[in-house]
């Protein structure tokens, strides 16, 4: 992977495509927009979906480009991205220091040790990350479960993963694909029908 600033854009270069976030362009038109058009509208219907205040962790954040645009787009979020990879996360760090925001941070854990206290969160991101575990179905609820253990009472836990057609007409290779079938356990979960092909979206609100 290498970085460049050109012009007035910063470019990543990375195994999955280019991405570009544009300095500049005000909250309404987006900032750190992803060039690839279906990741962005991916994103939009995640952020839209989560909390405007309060902790939000993003767990599996990668680079943080969700992380970063959550914490400028809801401004009173406090938002912790954290990944078991500290490369991806040095990409978030500088993202962060870039663009000057203060509520946006990343620390490395994961899932299974996320190194924040339960219950803190009114916002949990998991997305695309289930789906990059091996072996993860007889595990799912499992990770589900500490996903949720995140979350105040009230609190919003919101899920994407790769579908089937995502996995074919990307091209990508997720060690597991999932489906919704995989999460039959979770009987209150709602579907969002605004993610775009390739994902499916669902949230669920810890009662
Ligand atoms: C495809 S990326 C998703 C990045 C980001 N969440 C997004 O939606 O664009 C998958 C990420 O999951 C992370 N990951 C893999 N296993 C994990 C685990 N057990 N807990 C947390 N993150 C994990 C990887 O390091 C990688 O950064």
């Amino acid at each position: 992977m290498s970085i460049q600033e050109v012009n007035n854009a910063w470019i990543y270069l990375d195994k999955g495509g280019t991405m570009i976030w544009q300095k500049g362009v005000s909250a309404s038109q987006g900032v750190f927009q992803p060039i690839h058009w279906v990741a962005l509208s991916r994103m939009q219907a995640e952020l839209r979906l989560a909390p405007y205040e309060g902790r939000v962790a993003d767990i599996g954040c990668g680079h943080g480009i969700v992380s970063v645009n959550l914490a400028w787009k809801k401004p009173r979020t406090e938002v912790i991205g954290i990944d078991p990879d500290e490369t991806r996360l040095s990409i978030g760090r500088q993202l962060v220091e870039e663009h000057h925001l203060r509520n946006c941070k990343f620390q490395k854990g994961s899932i299974d040790e996320p190194g924040i206290e339960p219950k803190s969160c009114t916002g949990v991101l998991c997305t695309e990350v289930l789906d990059h575990i091996e072996n993860v179905k007889p595990m799912l609820e499992d990770k589900m479960a500490k996903l949720m253990n995140l979350l105040v009472d009230g609190g919003r836990l919101i899920v994407s993963f790769l579908d089937e057609r995502g996995v074919a007409e990307m091209g990508a290779k997720p060690p597991v694909i999932l489906s919704l079938d995989d999460f039959a356990f979770i009987e209150d979960k709602v579907i969002d029908r605004n993610c775009p092909r390739w994902w499916y979206l669902f949230y669920v609100d810890k009662k």
